[in-house]
């Protein structure tokens, strides 16, 4: 499915290796989380000036919105080597004590996902952020005996799209906690615009607006939606991106003015059409349109909530008025109304 990949906010392979020329190195360059921002730039510079690591920094929010590319700033920030990873690259106990005891002082260790670190794994991780340290055992039985072993001061930087899912002995370890909400038009205009330089691609301001208007409020879009514009661009206009030419190409590759793609209007017209504008719970719905709870829950649901176009109730997930309105379908109120008249 073509269009569900192009507005993806999740990275897809190569795309991220490619997007690395992108990626802002210093916090100044760094577009919108206006307030994240200015909080890391004092806590960094008050490291700096201590001549201390960094406190543990835990980034939340949903994908897209630049977690990696904030963590991989922190370190250049702090003149440190990053050292990345994920929750489900570790596997054993000894993945992660390996990583640790590997680490050089100063350096920054980033974990993405790590609500998908194991528990028992996890546990090794409350020593190593606290005394910067980590237990041992060895041997089994009556016999084993534990060994700690010393760690260089390191900063852990962690991301996640599910905080909730975090236990609290592990959230209580990070001394920074950072959520990235989606970005406005403004901020992703600039982002497409820098991005556009970058690359070497014309675009104007009422280019960079329509492109912005349909990422969904995710950078990851935006620079993903600025690449397939630019190749319409090339082959069916003057290769310059305008408004017009924005227009076109977007409405080409059938992303709407909301950004909302065939999967988003699969949910809302599930929910209006099949549950009678809801509540339906989260399996039912991520069963109806053949997806899993979690693609559903860290993907698409964050813009759907923040357009306004669904609620979450005690009882599931509810269709608002603006959704249907959207969808085409009467709305709600006028449908109760007028079947009210008709008895
Ligand atoms: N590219 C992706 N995200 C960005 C951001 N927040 N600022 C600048 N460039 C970016």
């Amino acid at each position: 499915m073509q269009e569900h990949r192009l507005i993806s906010a999740q990275a897809l392979g190569e795309e991220e290796i490619n997007d690395t020329s992108l990626r802002p190195l210093r916090l100044a360059e760094y577009i919108g989380q206006d307030k994240v921002k200015e909080n890391l730039e004092v806590f960094i510079a008050a490291a700096k000036s201590r001549g201390e690591s960094l406190d543990h920094v835990l980034l939340s929010g949903p994908p897209g919105l630049g977690k990696t590319t904030l963590a991989t700033i922190m370190a250049h920030e702090m003149s440190s080597s990053i050292r990345r990873t994920s929750g489900p690259a570790i596997e054993r106990p000894g993945d992660l004590a390996a990583i640790l005891t590997n680490l050089e002082p100063g350096d920054v260790l980033f974990i993405d996902e790590i609500h998908r670190l194991n528990r028992s794994i996890e546990e090794i991780m409350y020593p190593a952020m606290e005394d910067f340290a980590i237990d041992i055992v060895i041997g089994k039985g009556p016999a084993a005996r534990t060994l700690q072993i010393d760690l260089p001061p390191f900063t852990l930087i962690a991301a996640t799209t599910r905080p909730g899912l975090l236990s609290s002995p592990l959230r209580d370890r990070f001394g920074i906690n950072c959520r990235l909400d989606f970005y406005s038009e403004e901020d992703l205009s600039r982002i497409i615009a820098r991005a556009a330089s970058i690359l070497g691609i014309s675009i104007d301001k009422s280019g960079a607006g329509e492109i912005a208007r349909c990422s969904r409020g995710t950078p990851r879009v935006a620079n993903r939606l600025l690449k397939r514009v630019r190749d319409y661009a090339l082959v069916r206009g003057s290769g310059i991106i305008d408004g017009d030419t924005a227009v076109k190409s977007l409405t080409m590759l059938e992303i709407d003015n909301y950004g909302l793609d065939t999967v988003d209007r699969m949910i809302l017209d599930a929910i209006i059409s099949k549950f009678g504008g809801g509540p339906v719970g989260l399996d039912t719905l991520a069963a109806c349109i053949s997806e899993e709870t979690d693609t559903l829950t860290d993907v698409y649901e964050p813009y759907l909530l923040k357009l306004g176009f669904i609620h979450k109730t005690p009882r599931g997930r509810v269709a608002t008025e603006q959704a249907y309105r959207v969808m085409g379908y009467p709305a709600q109120g006028r449908l109760e109304e007028s079947s009210l008249f008709e008895e």
